[in-house]
């Protein structure tokens, strides 16, 4: 019988995912390669790296291309349990404020909630939504 991951082993899982992710960006002209790797609450994991445009604000991060992949997949309903973002770089790559809104479009509203799992000045970290993006909006009837 498959024995279920823990969640410190699905973090690594998603950190190497992002890494791997990375390799594929397209980032001529920043030349910054970012990965990131996602799980959702159901327990699936999608990825995404960034792609650039030469006319520049058309350029799309690694995260948003994840998340977009996996609410294609899961459909409206689907959550972000953690994410991981990953970078070729020697400076931390914190996920960019647009990411964060979006991400927390997606956040798991659960005790476990929405880890952000990346390479900070004081190393790998991984705060919950809330404390990156803290009062984010929200659409609320
Ligand atoms: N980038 C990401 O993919 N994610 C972020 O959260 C920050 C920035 C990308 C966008 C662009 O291709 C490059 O990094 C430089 O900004």
């Amino acid at each position: 019988m498959e024995k279920k991951k823990s969640i410190s082993a699905q973090f690594k899982n998603l950190i190497s995912l992002s890494v791997s992710a990375g390799k594929k960006a397209y980032a001529p002209y920043s030349n910054l390669h970012v990965g990131a790797a996602l799980l959702t609450v159901k327990g699936r994991i999608f990825s995404g790296c960034n792609v650039e445009n030469a006319s520049f604000g058309l350029t799309c991060c690694a995260e948003r291309n994840a998340i977009f992949q996996a609410v294609r997949e899961e459909g409206p309903g689907m959550k972000i349990r953690a994410i991981a973002i990953s970078a070729d770089s020697k400076f931390p790559i914190p996920p960019c404020g647009a990411c964060r809104q979006v991400i927390a479009e997606f956040v798991a509203k659960d005790k476990e909630g929405t880890v952000v799992i990346f390479k900070s000045e004081k190393g790998l970290i991984g705060p919950r939504i809330e404390e990156l993006l803290p009062g984010f909006f929200e659409m609320k009837s």
